[in-house]
């Protein structure tokens, strides 16, 4: 599988519903001022900035070096780093995280270096995508795929945990999970469905030529025009959030 390319520049043109949606995850982990906080899966840097200006001192890290640059134009300290690989010690009072944790998909890694980088009792607050999350969009690109051998295998890049499989891995990790809820949320796609195709999917079609990408857009909008477009509404991706709180015991 190739890796997910970002266009920081497009991500926030189509994408700002992502940070948006996100504002009472911040209310969840109720930052105070002076905690040292880490944001992984940065990307532009919406909310860590909302996070510093409430005081606290940030850092934020993502694997790719457009999201960190955009991060740091707006003023936040903020590396490139592949988070299955982080190398912090009793240094956070929280690691915080939106919409990140399901790109990386081997989770015990990324639990470990959570871990490993907060202080005692240091807290984990985080939302990816769970299970049943995107189903619909899921089931139509491997369709189309199938229908389409010339496409090659259709690999599913992300991990949508249930409630009980990442309560169990944060458990074996050493956290306490305080809360955890799996939350239906359709999210109105305000730029359409091409456009997010082009830009969450793109590790799974960068392989494909000119036309073979547009056989795939439209075979897999004309699969899912009955079921997630309506006139009044537009599009509307069948989101499903998993959001808890971890303790570091
Ligand atoms: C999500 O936030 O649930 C998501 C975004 C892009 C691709 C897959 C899932």
């Amino acid at each position: 599988m190739s890796q997910q390319t970002w266009n920081a520049d497009e991500y926030k043109q189509h994408a700002s519903f992502v940070p948006s949606l996100a504002k009472d995850l911040v209310e969840l982990l109720n930052p105070q001022p002076g905690e040292t906080i880490l944001d992984l899966g940065c990307g532009d840097g919406l909310l860590t900035l909302e996070l510093q200006q409430r005081g606290c001192s940030v850092i934020g890290v993502d694997s790719s070096p457009g999201m960190v640059e955009a991060s740091k134009n707006r003023g936040i300290e903020a590396y490139v780093q592949d988070a299955h690989y982080l190398n912090y010690h009793h240094t956070f009072d929280a690691v915080f995280s939106n919409a990140a944790l399901h790109w990386l998909t081997q989770p015990e890694k990324v639990i470990q270096g959570v871990h490993a980088a907060l202080k005692p009792k240091g807290r984990f607050v985080a939302e990816l995508g769970g299970h049943g999350n995107i189903a619909a969009l899921l089931k139509a690109m491997a369709e189309v795929f199938a229908e389409n051998k010339d496409f090659g295998e259709f690999v599913h890049p992300w991990f949508f945990p249930s409630i009980k499989d990442y309560q169990h891995l944060l458990e074996q990790q050493g956290f306490e999970v305080k809360t955890i809820i799996l939350t239906p949320r359709p999210t109105p796609l305000n730029s359409g469905l091409g456009k997010w195709l082009e830009i969450f999917a793109d590790s799974i079609t960068r392989h494909l030529q000119a036309e073979q990408n547009d056989v795939f857009l439209s075979s897999v909008k004309d699969k899912l025009r009955p079921i997630l477009y309506t006139e009044d509404k537009g599009w509307v991706a069948d989101y499903v959030r998993l959001r808890f709180e971890a303790i570091k015991v």
